[in-house]
């Protein structure tokens, strides 16, 4: 896996610097100011007394102990855009601690949603984390993927980012934490992680009416999370701590009725057409994910599902 990593972050590195120009002036935090402010962006949803900022308010940190965990969302809705946010993840003995980061079209769980979910699923010391990724269609889920990572994700802090569009949704992460800056800037420098398409027919599968939230949050799901709940979170080791920063969200923020940006297709370098498909760069970044890290994907579960899912007969490398 080492050489592996080494040849596809070189691969990033010549794409940067072809890239660099007609992207860097498209993407910032949401105002445009550096000095960003979590309570110009976020509510908190639930349990204020678990959630704290670093001093400067730049890192937020989430806690779950054996009374609540604790969830922030966004104020505005977005549809389409490049959403992405650093996180790091709780350390030690996680097992049973899911923390998640998703978009969804509802604050609460209401049966139409649409929602795109990144959940980190912790483990005993030493045992590797898991990404869980899952997409929802008016309140239809159950197209689960499971990943394992080709870096500790509770050491520091890395980029994960969601790219979506009309024609896609990718779920992405650093190659390596020496690109974090560029990462920032740029959705080719990260690996896709997984690809989810639209296809060119009506179809009920592909959320791409419902504006969204972004949500991040940290809950105790020793029921289910690790090894399917055999293995219960430790409460000795309590408060579970998430830390976040530096959230991007380069969207078309929603204004009802319409906000004008959904109208067009060309503005954004989010939904040019280089963002429809995946890059070459991406591709071979994206085999790489596919041949090492899957663990689980619905679409080969033909134990579950008599018919594979409709949206399973897409290619994510067209
Ligand atoms: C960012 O947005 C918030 C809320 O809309 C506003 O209060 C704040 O002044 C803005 N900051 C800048 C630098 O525009
Ligand atoms: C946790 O570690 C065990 C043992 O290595 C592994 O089988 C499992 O897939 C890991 N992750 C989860 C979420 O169960
Ligand atoms: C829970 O954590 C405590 C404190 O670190 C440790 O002594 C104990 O062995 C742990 N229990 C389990 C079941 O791992």
């Amino acid at each position: 896996m080492e050489t592996k990593i080494v040849s596809s972050v070189a691969i990033v590195l010549f794409i940067t610097s072809l890239m660099a120009s007609p992207h860097s002036s498209q993407s910032a935090s949401p105002n445009g100011s550096s000095a960003f402010s979590f309570a110009d962006n976020f509510d908190i949803m639930w349990s204020e007394e678990h959630f704290k900022t670093s001093p400067d308010g730049q890192i937020w940190y989430l806690s779950l102990d054996k009374e609540t965990g604790c969830g922030f969302q966004t104020k505005q809705r977005y549809r389409f855009g490049w959403f992405s946010m650093k996180l790091k993840l709780v350390g030690g003995d996680s097992a049973g601690v899911v923390t998640a980061y998703y978009m969804c079209s509802d604050t609460g769980a209401g049966p139409e949603r649409d929602e795109l979910d990144f959940e980190f699923l912790g483990n005993r010391t030493g045992e590797p984390y898991l990404i869980q990724t899952n997409v929802y269609r008016s309140g239809v889920g159950n197209r689960e993927m499971r990943h394992m990572l080709w870096f500790d994700p509770t050491e520091e802090f890395h980029t994960y980012s969601i790219l979506w569009n009309s024609h896609q949704i990718i779920y992405l992460s650093i190659s390596h934490h020496v690109f974090d800056e560029m990462a920032d800037r740029f959705f080719v420098d990260q690996v896709p992680i997984r690809v989810y398409k639209n296809s060119d027919k009506p179809n009920k599968f592909f959320p791409n009416e419902k504006p969204m939230y972004l949500f991040s949050s940290i809950w105790n799901a020793d029921d289910w999370a690790t090894r399917g709940g055999l293995e219960k979170t430790n409460w000795t080791r309590s408060p579970f701590v998430s830390s976040y920063k530096d959230f991007k969200a380069d969207g078309c923020q929603w204004e009802d009725p319409y906000p004008a940006c959904v109208s067009t297709t060309t503005e954004h370098w989010w939904d040019q057409y280089e963002a429809w498909h995946l890059t070459d760069a991406q591709k071979k970044d994206f085999a790489w994910v596919q041949r090492n890290l899957v663990i689980y994907d619905y679409c080969k579960d033909s134990k579950r599902f008599e018919k594979l899912p409709e949206e399973c007969g897409l290619s994510p490398w067209d």
